[in-house]
């Protein structure tokens, strides 16, 4: 039976690549940026399996372009960026990689949380600008994080992976979600539910962990930011558009809180002018789940996916499992 085609949108981990190449003829757009809608829809052309990354939007024209089409895999816990209802409408099978990238992603979102607290980012372009004349009792003065409140805006498996490490700083965990866990992992975690604008009021840091959808789109706006400390700080490793970046720039110019860190921007790869000029933000692109062992590991269960829905059968991480009703 000759081996079903699939292309790769971008260059990836070579253990996914060398897992896929066993099993299936491969195309790999070998340059690291994404393909152009048009390009993306040339190449597509017969193949059963697009591998894809989060910087490929996967709309209904690009779905309904290669008649043969099946499976449509993406190397990312989020989707935002398939259209996935009409994934299901052609019968398309959707997946992602939940799951390996939470611990990492949960570093990192503590990084960003003391990259602000403590003006981390300042101090390195600080101390490199040759403007350090030796030490100084109001130098560089932030805030500090143990003892303290953190929010946790969505309790999923970052979320609670971020949670879990906040109780070795002594820290007050806030946190609210559409659904509130069961009482014993609240516990467990040390949590309290509350709901939006209580963790906003209360929090000295808050960090964000829900999913971009509709309505968390600016879920964090004008009216938000006007209810946090002033001695406060946004943490945003989600998604981009979940924050109101024009609002964001307002506030931290207005001192209306005092810091933020974001690895995420509602237009990437663009950045919002007004986050470039200033102090109190800490900005990272995307970087998240950049480790050398999740990278690895999310495009290897990526490759996973791939095979088994190409044989087939239900893939291990479905995000559409109602077409195989
Ligand atoms: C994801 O997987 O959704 C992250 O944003 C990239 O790792």
């Amino acid at each position: 039976m000759a081996k079903p085609k699939v292309l790769v949108s971008r260059v990836i981990p070579q253990a996914a690549l060398d897992l896929l190449s066993l099993h299936v003829v491969l195309e790999v757009n070998a340059e690291d940026k994404p393909l152009n809608k048009a390009e993306l829809i040339s190449r597509l052309q017969d193949k059963e399996g697009l591998l894809c990354l989060l910087t490929d939007l996967i709309d209904d024209e690009v779905l309904g372009s290669s008649p043969s089409l099946r499976v449509v895999s993406n190397v990312a816990v989020g989707f935002d960026n398939i259209e996935v209802k009409a994934a299901i409408r052609r019968k398309i099978a959707v997946t992602n990689t939940p799951g390996v990238l939470d611990d990492t992603t949960a570093d990192f979102a503590w990084a960003l949380l003391m990259a602000t607290a403590r003006r981390l980012v300042e101090a390195d372009r600080y101390a490199r600008s040759g403007r350090y004349q030796g030490w100084g009792i109001m130098l560089l003065l932030g805030h500090d994080i143990h003892g303290k409140t953190l929010g946790i805006c969505g309790m999923g498996r970052i979320g609670k992976a971020v949670a879990r490490r906040a109780r070795g700083f002594g820290m007050k965990i806030l946190y609210t979600d559409v659904q509130r866990m069961e009482e014993g992992l609240e516990r467990e975690l040390g949590l309290n539910f509350v709901d939006k604008d209580t963790l906003l009021r209360e929090s000295d840091f808050v960090t964000l962990h829900v999913p971009l959808l509709p309505e968390t789109t600016h879920y964090i706006s004008c009216r938000e930011l006007s209810l946090m400390k002033k001695t406060s700080h946004l943490i945003n490793a989600s998604r981009g558009p979940v924050v109101d970046e024009e609002a964001l720039v307002e506030a931290l110019k207005s001192k209306q809180i005092a810091g933020a860190a974001l690895d995420v921007f509602e237009q990437e790869p663009k950045i919002h002018p007004g986050l470039i000029g200033l102090d109190n933000v800490v900005l990272a692109p995307h970087i998240a789940s950049a480790s050398v062992e999740t990278r690895t590991r999310m495009a290897t269960m990526a490759a996973e996916n791939m095979l088994v829905a190409l044989e087939g059968k239900i893939p291990p991480h479905i995000v559409n499992p109602e077409i195989y009703q």
